[in-house]
């Protein structure tokens, strides 16, 4: 649909009928263009191809926030000139930023969230690195204080998202991944302990899995890390991803004890641009302390007059979202995040009970205890005639993004299917997906597709 009429976009060139002039041209796509084209006119060309990307809000794989209020909308627009990193000439944002990490560290039950340090970040893969660095930091410091070598230093973690298999890459530290069983997919305190060592920098446990949005046993994990230390004298730290968890256990799972309640989580990240309702290019870092977060690791720069300490991989980087996350939490508080969170875990909890009715399916998560959605796989010994890949491809064809993929090692045997019910997904749209599910599930068995889709011709979704 044209948004611009012809007036509008060749004032002067006389292109009588909508697009006549711009229409017969394709964009220039490997070479710098020698020629301006009109505004209206390269707009209307690029908003046409941004039609051919999915619908975000129809876009059930991901994590991240596709829906924010009007008032978010402006706050983004008065921030577009704003770059977060000159504290300098915007002190104003600064000062937000530093709130946000303060109320994060109430939240997250800080012993002394006044004097907590953190900061914000472009997302959780971003705050993941700097966790990372701040464990292998802290642990060769100890290391060559005792004068042993400081050189093969090895990070464990359970069902992780990709961002920790990079950090380990990037970061030269080795990646004990503890690979889930037939009868286990999470992480367990036993398999934590087996892969422990002098070298470990650290632990850690996923609050919300990628995969299967199941919470990982924090608790569990740190009480056996209390008792390993006591056996052994390794201390080893524990570093919370709460990429989605952060912004739901606090309000509707008070009773899950992960966070600084327990001493030996020393740092905790969340992205602000999931659950916790900022638009996207939001994440947060908190450590549990100041000594937490080793001082060599923090820049001090002197920049356009002023002066600053940063710890982060990028340097420039749009205010909006940090203006946007401290208008959530004014907005909302507590009560209005339990509330938006609760809806969303009824509605993933209502999905799953329709699913589960179609007999065809077993439920992995089920969006009562974990991250709200739902994850399920075709039940052991059925054969409906279809694969989840199928499904996908067919729910794509109503617009639904719905991702089938495998579970990892060893249990890639297992493919599954994953929604998430996010603010902006009501009963009412998942009442509509549900409708389209069982409609693709008849299509399916009616005409079987000629061969079904596996995993090689089917993949290439990446979990954000
Ligand atoms: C557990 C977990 N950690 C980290 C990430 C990466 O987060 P971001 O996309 O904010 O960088 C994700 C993304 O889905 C995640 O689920």
């Amino acid at each position: 649909m044209a948004i611009y009429s012809k007036e509008e976009i060749f004032p002067n060139l006389g292109d009588k009928i909508f697009g006549t002039s711009f229409l017969p041209h394709s964009l220039p796509k490997y070479k710098f263009p020698k020629q301006e084209t009109e505004p209206n006119a390269a707009y209307q060309l690029v908003h046409d191809e941004l039609l051919l990307d999915g619908n975000s809000r129809q876009n059930l794989a991901t994590f991240c926030q596709t829906w924010v209020e009007p008032q978010i909308q402006k706050l983004m627009e008065e921030c577009l000139g704003k770059n977060l990193i000159d504290k300098d000439e915007y002190p104003q944002t600064a000062e937000l930023e530093s709130r946000c990490v303060h109320m994060l560290s109430d939240l997250w039950n800080s012993p002394d969230a006044a004097n907590s340090r953190g900061c914000s970040t472009t997302g959780s893969s971003e705050a993941a690195m700097l966790g990372g660095l701040a464990m292998k930091n802290k642990w060769r410091k100890k290391r060559q204080e005792a004068g042993k070598p400081a050189n093969k230093p090895n990070l464990i973690c359970g069902l992780v998202h990709t961002c920790w298999p990079m950090f380990a890459r990037y970061f030269d530290v080795e990646l004990r991944q503890i690979p889930c069983e037939p009868q286990r997919l999470l992480m367990s305190p036993e398999e934590v302990i087996k892969r422990c060592d002098e070298n470990t920098i650290g632990v850690v446990p996923t609050l919300g899995a990628t995969y299967t949005l199941q919470y990982e046993p924090v608790h569990k994990v740190a009480v056996a890390l209390d008792d390993l230390e006591e056996e052994r004298g390794l201390d080893i730290p524990m570093h919370v991803d709460a990429a989605s968890g952060g912004f739901i256990a606090p309000f509707i799972h008070p009773s899950v004890v992960w966070d600084f309640r327990i001493p030996r989580v020393k740092s905790i990240n969340a992205s602000g641009h999931k659950f916790g309702l900022a638009p996207l290019g939001c994440g947060w870092i908190v450590w549990r302390g100041s000594h937490d977060l080793p001082e060599e690791l923090i820049f001090n720069v002197k920049y356009l007059g002023g002066g600053m300490r940063i710890f982060a991989l990028n340097f420039s980087r749009p205010a909006g979202p940090i203006a946007a996350q401290y208008y959530n939490f004014v907005r909302l508080g507590r009560e209005g995040y339990a509330r938006i969170t609760q809806g969303c875990a009824d509605v993933a909890a209502w999905f799953a009970d329709q699913l589960r009715k179609l007999e065809v399916f077993e439920i992995i998560h089920d969006g009562r205890k974990g991250i709200p959605g739902c994850t399920w796989t075709i039940k052991r010994g059925e054969h409906p005639g279809f694969t989840l890949y199928d499904l996908a491809n067919q729910l794509r064809l109503k617009g639904w993004q719905v991702p089938a993929y495998p579970l990892p090692a060893n249990r890639g045997d297992v493919v599954v299917q994953r929604v998430l019910m996010r603010l902006g997904v009501s009963r009412d749209l998942a009442g509509l997906l549900m409708e389209d599910l069982q409609r693709a599930i008849k299509q399916l068995q009616k005409n079987p597709p000629a061969k079904s889709l596996t995993r090689t011709i089917a993949s290439g979704y990446n979990h954000s």
